[in-house]
């Protein structure tokens, strides 16, 4: 099964993937998280990517496809995928290898939030570096500040959330990203729009709710 989580930057893409991912049992594919891990293992597509990332922009989509798919490919097709397709391309792409296993995209789901409140939402963000776990300095606070709840490791803060580059990341969204949605329903997929200006746990139940009534979930 295959499901997709489209949105903007801090959106909660990660954040509900994370909870799909576990509900339904399915391997949570976020495309940020793999060029980050890159990036820190030293690896040839991390030091591609840097640049990219840094600014705010794209990483280059043949680079991106040829990523995803081998994650893809590992996760056996059983997968969340989170900031993967963000362009035309990787949905055509993505679209392309799915149809040569046989296999579809079972469920759109598009987190909206307007603009006016995402700064706060990235400026406030705070990452486990060693596994993954997401937290927010006002609305989704860790037990002991700046500790993991869940691995005990100190929290960090992205290099790509300071408020420069989350705006120029925000223009790359609605240049690139944003006509996915568009794509996805020309070609006849239901898309499932869900109001992610709730709190995390509404937007949640929300998300399920929508999911468990699809047959193929
Ligand atoms: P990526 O890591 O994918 O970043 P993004 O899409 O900009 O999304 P974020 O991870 O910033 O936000 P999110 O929607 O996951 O929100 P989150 O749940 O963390 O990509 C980084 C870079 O990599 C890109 O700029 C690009 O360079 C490159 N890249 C990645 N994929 C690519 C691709 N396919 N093609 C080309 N380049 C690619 O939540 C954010 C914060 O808000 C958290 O603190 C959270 O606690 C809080 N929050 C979440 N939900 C709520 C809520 N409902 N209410 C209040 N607070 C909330």
């Amino acid at each position: 099964m295959v499901i997709v989580l489209l949105g903007p930057p801090g959106a909660g893409k990660g954040t509900q993937c994370k909870r799909v991912a576990d509900k339904y049992k399915l391997v949570h594919l976020s495309s940020g998280d793999i060029l980050r891990s890159n990036r820190k293992d030293g690896t040839e597509l991390g030091k591609k990517a840097a640049e990219y990332m840094d600014s705010g922009k794209l990483v280059p989509d043949q680079l991106i496809i040829e990523m995803m798919a081998g994650a893809i490919e590992s996760a056996k097709g059983n997968c969340v995928l989170d900031g993967f397709p963000r362009t035309v391309v990787q949905a055509k792409e993505l679209d392309k290898a799915l149809a040569a296993k046989n296999k579809k995209i079972d469920a759109i789901v598009n987190l909206a939030v307007d603009d006016s409140v995402i700064e706060n939402r990235m400026t406030g963000r705070r990452s486990c570096p060693a596994c993954g776990a997401v937290y927010h300095i006002e609305t989704l606070k860790p037990k002991k500040d700046g500790i993991c709840d869940k691995c005990g490791e100190k929290l960090v803060q992205r290099a790509d959330d300071n408020p420069e580059v989350v705006r120029n990341r925000l223009k790359t969204y609605h240049e690139q990203t944003a006509p996915v949605a568009g794509y996805y329903a020309d070609n006849g997929n239901k898309i499932i729009d869900i109001d992610s200006e709730r709190s995390v746990d509404e937007v949640t139940k929300a998300v399920i709710e929508k999911l468990d009534t699809l047959s193929a979930v």
